[in-house]
């Protein structure tokens, strides 16, 4: 069983109608197991995975989220582009609740998560630029096509949780210039360039998280999010067929200068 894409989202992203042939795989991996068993078909003519990211019956906090066996097991069956899906807050009043939002860079604020996979070795790829151009330009068109109100770019910082956050984190993410947040892009990003595999997220907009006038709460994420689950089925429907089959970006050499530990330690 092996896929060339990967979907990462909740299970409400999952379009049955779209996939064909589907069969349930259940990967182990050094990282253990990921978040649940992956559906692989295939989707509008090529070979797809999907992984509900906190798993069937959304049972991981985003601190709890299995992320490195998650991206381990995608590259094991061949994956080379994800597409991740995710609920964000927004932190300026132009990036409205239902958008949809395609980040160019991301902040660290997690502190809680494992977010290598080379312990043993000293490894430093490049994270200057988190999301792949390519999967980027793709999305940016396909977005362009279907008329759906969207921002091209945008910073989104990533948050431990499994809280909100207050007012003064609120306020102080907007003076630094971010325009929105949430839980799970990271590590994600940064192990998926690890395994050089290409990421893309499409972010969907579902509250002004606490700094503009009600606090935010689940009940309107999850809300926000059900409505916003259309659009994106709709998306990758167009954006799926439209990924080139060969990749030209920088992600798919992304260890290429990264290795500085001496073949003998890594050997010994
Ligand atoms: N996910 C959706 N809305 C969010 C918010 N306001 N903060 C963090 N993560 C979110």
């Amino acid at each position: 069983m092996n896929a060339e894409v990967a979907i990462i989202g909740g299970t409400g992203v999952y379009d049955s109608d779209a996939f064909e042939n589907v069969r349930e795989v259940e990967v182990d991996t050094p990282f253990g197991k990921p978040s649940d068993r992956i559906l692989i078909g295939e989707f509008e003519g090529r070979r797809v995975a999907f992984l509900p990211r906190h798993g069937r019956g959304h049972i991981y906090s985003p601190t709890h989220v299995p992320y490195r066996a998650n991206i381990y097991a995608l590259k094991e069956l061949g994956v080379s582009r994800i597409i991740s899906i995710a609920a964000v807050g927004s932190l300026k009043e132009e990036v409205k609740p239902l958008d949809i939002v395609i980040p160019d860079q991301i902040f660290d604020r997690t502190k809680h998560r494992r977010d290598t996979f080379f312990d043993d070795v000293v490894v430093h790829v490049g994270m200057a630029e988190p999301f792949c151009a390519e999967l980027r330009d793709a999305a940016i068109s396909v977005l362009k096509e279907l008329g759906l109100s969207f921002h091209p770019r945008g910073t989104y910082v990533c948050i431990e949780g499994p809280q909100f956050s207050t007012k003064a984190e609120s306020n102080v993410y907007r003076q630094l210039g971010f325009d929105i947040i949430g839980m799970t892009a990271l590590p994600e990003a940064k192990l998926a360039r690890e395994a050089e595999i290409c990421y893309l997220t499409i972010a969907t907009v579902t509250d002004y998280d606490v700094w503009k006038d009600e606090p935010v709460d689940v009940k309107t994420v999850l809300e926000n999010a059900a409505k916003n689950e259309e659009n994106v089925k709709k998306i990758l429907r167009k954006l799926i067929p439209a990924i080139p089959e060969e990749r030209e970006c920088e992600c798919r050499d992304a260890l290429r200068f990264a290795i500085t530990t001496s073949p003998d330690r890594i050997t010994n």
